[in-house]
């Protein structure tokens, strides 16, 4: 059995909502272990960002524990500690990379100068930037600035600057969902690809069916709250 880098128990997280608090997440439990991948799957507003933000802690959760890597984040009354604060930012400077769904690239460097830029902050030596942008399909547009490429190409680098990072984890947020079909099946193709060469688990929030049954496990968070 192969170790576990992700773990989730009783995981819940709520929203004030007016006089109420709606429960997005409710005493979620799941384990994922290296290189594995998981979709995580649901309607609209059934919780999908909200579960990648508390895996990366850019979300506390209400209750409930998270183990990255070797690391426990017990949360007891929704309030992350100043250590706990510390250790996920540590945590998403080299251990989980991010892709958000609207791919974030500093608008002023190249699509090269992000990947280094991302690898460096990871406390990468510069060399390699390029053969991520070359395995997503974007060398050719490295030394492009965001705004001269397509969407679907600023996704692909967004995915080279988190796997510039050699992250143990990575969180991808609808990572095809602003693309055509035909786009997304290539980046989707370039996606595990990559996650297989360099063996780190996946976490995916998808409204695709179709990429959700290529992950090794799918989470459905349903109709949510
Ligand atoms: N910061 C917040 N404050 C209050 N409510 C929030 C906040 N973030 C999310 N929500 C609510 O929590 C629910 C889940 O939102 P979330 O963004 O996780 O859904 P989702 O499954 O990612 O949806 P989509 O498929 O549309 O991206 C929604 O009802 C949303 O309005
Ligand atoms: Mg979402």
């Amino acid at each position: 059995m192969s170790e576990t880098v992700l773990a989730a128990a009783a995981l819940s997280k709520g929203f004030r909502s007016g006089e109420d608090t709606v429960r997005v997440i409710d005493r979620l439990s799941f384990t994922l272990s290296a290189g594995q991948s998981m979709a995580v799957i649901g309607r609209s507003g059934s919780g999908k960002s909200t579960l990648l933000n508390l895996l990366c802690g850019l979300e506390t959760a209400d209750a409930g524990d998270i183990t990255v890597a070797d690391q426990n984040f017990e949360v007891k009354q929704g309030v992350a500690s100043p250590a706990a604060t510390c250790q996920w930012a540590l945590l998403r400077k080299r251990t989980i990379g991010v892709v958000f769904q609207e791919a974030n690239l500093m608008p002023a460097m190249t699509l090269l100068e992000n990947v280094q830029l991302r690898a460096s902050l990871a406390g990468h030596r510069a060399g390699g930037e390029m053969h991520w942008l070359e395995q997503l399909g974007v060398g050719a547009e490295a030394h492009r600035f965001p705004d001269q490429v397509s969407g679907g190409q600023r996704q692909r680098a967004a995915l080279a600057m988190v796997f510039a990072m050699h992250p143990e984890i990575t969180l991808a947020d609808e990572p095809t969902g602003s693309l055509d079909r035909q786009t997304a099946e290539e980046v989707a193709d370039r996606l595990f690809e990559v996650q297989r060469q360099t063996g780190c688990a996946l976490v995916m929030a998808t409204h695709d069916q179709a990429l959700a049954s290529r992950c090794d496990h799918c989470l459905d968070l349903g109709e949510g709250g």
